[in-house]
């Protein structure tokens, strides 16, 4: 009898705490303390049965539990009253609702920023097509059909085989095929900014098959390499902070000669070397002096032009500044709020 007691003592705390409309509390005490059926009711008349021994323990047990539930039965009611009346009023005087607010991908973030620092210094935002022809994507660039070059890439092809003068269409690979795009325009000079998403068949935790990359291309009157290492050198002040600096090593890209591998010098350790970076520097991208034939393609005379053009990853770029906090490329695609959060 004491367990039964005890029984319906918890399984009457539990309901009570999940009820919050006063018909439900009507039912619960009918089921406990009806006057015919409820169960502790049936206990109590059955206390005649229990031997006289045990009948003075039991008797009160069961006496104190019907007084607990009628005392939880009263707050409760005036716990809901309560909440009803108050829902019909408006205290002017109460803080407001603190709602949810999210924030913009990181890697939106990221190209907000890029976009500011080159807009800074006359620099126009543009976006190039995502599904883009051959031609824009390597053959104006210096790489003919069949030249190994473009194996780099590792493009994905939307038509198995060329469909019109302009070849094949791909998921374009990297931003550079925006340059002649660009002198079409016949825009001269030319201050672009292209920040697009680019493809490529590679993953791993520091390529993704979809990625951003931004590309600069100055073209003017007497452009020079000094003005491509100045460039460099305010965006790595401007992104990183003020004490960070670039630095131009020789590489070769076919549309650009010379061509130059772009490091940022390292934040973690200033540069003396760390298990971060490579000897204090960091890996930022591509860059060079546009090569002649490019600036052909796009119909602008060499002998009266020059120009220097970069390419560089939006999310790796960010991921240097982040330092340590993202070791992998895909987190930041896979929509996981415990990491987004964080920033
Ligand atoms: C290029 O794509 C050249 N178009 C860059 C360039 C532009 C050179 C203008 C000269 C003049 P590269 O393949 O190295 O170069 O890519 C440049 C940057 O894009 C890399 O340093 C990296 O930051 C980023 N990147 C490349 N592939 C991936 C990928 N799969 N996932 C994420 N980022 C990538």
């Amino acid at each position: 009898m004491k367990q039964k007691i005890q029984q319906i003592k918890e399984q009457f705390n539990e309901e009570i705490s999940k009820i919050s409309d006063l018909v439900k509390l009507a039912e619960l005490e009918i089921r406990y303390l009806g006057r015919k059926a409820g169960e502790l009711t049936q206990i109590l008349r059955g206390l005649k049965t229990v031997p006289a021994d045990q009948k003075k323990e039991i008797g009160q047990l069961a006496n104190q539990l019907k007084q607990e539930m009628v005392e939880k039965i009263e707050t409760a009611k005036k716990v809901i009253k309560g909440q009803a009346i108050s829902s019909d009023w408006l205290d002017v005087t109460l803080p407001g609702v603190q709602w949810p607010q999210g924030h913009l991908h990181l890697v939106t973030q990221a190209i907000s920023e890029i976009t500011e620092i080159f807009e800074h210094v006359g620099f126009v935002r543009r976006r190039y097509p995502e599904v883009e022809w051959d031609f824009y994507a390597f053959e104006s660039l210096n790489m003919p059909p069949d030249h190994p070059a473009r194996d780099e890439w590792e493009t994905f092809f939307i038509d198995p085989k060329p469909v019109g003068p302009k070849g094949q269409r791909v998921l374009t690979p990297h931003t550079s095929s925006g340059q002649v795009r660009e002198m079409e325009r016949k825009h001269l000079p030319i201050r672009m900014i292209n920040i697009s998403k680019c493809y490529r068949r590679q993953i791993d935790v520091s390529h993704a098959p979809m990625f951003h990359q931004f590309e600069g291309l100055l073209i003017d009157k007497d452009v020079t390499i000094a003005h491509l290492k100045g460039t460099l050198d305010y965006f790595a002040k401007q992104f990183f902070g003020p004490d960070r600096k670039a630095r131009i090593r020789p590489f070769h890209f076919q549309f650009t000669e010379p061509s130059f591998e772009v490091d940022v010098s390292c934040g973690l350790c200033g540069g003396k070397g760390c298990k971060m970076c490579k000897a204090g520097w960091l890996e930022l991208g591509g860059a060079g002096m546009v090569h002649p034939n490019v600036l052909k393609a796009g119909g602008i005379d060499p002998k009266k032009y020059s120009g220097f053009a970069f390419g560089w990853g939006v999310e790796r770029t960010y991921m240097m500044k982040a330092g340590l906090s993202i070791p992998d490329i895909r987190m930041l695609y896979q929509s996981d709020l415990r990491f987004l959060n964080q920033f």
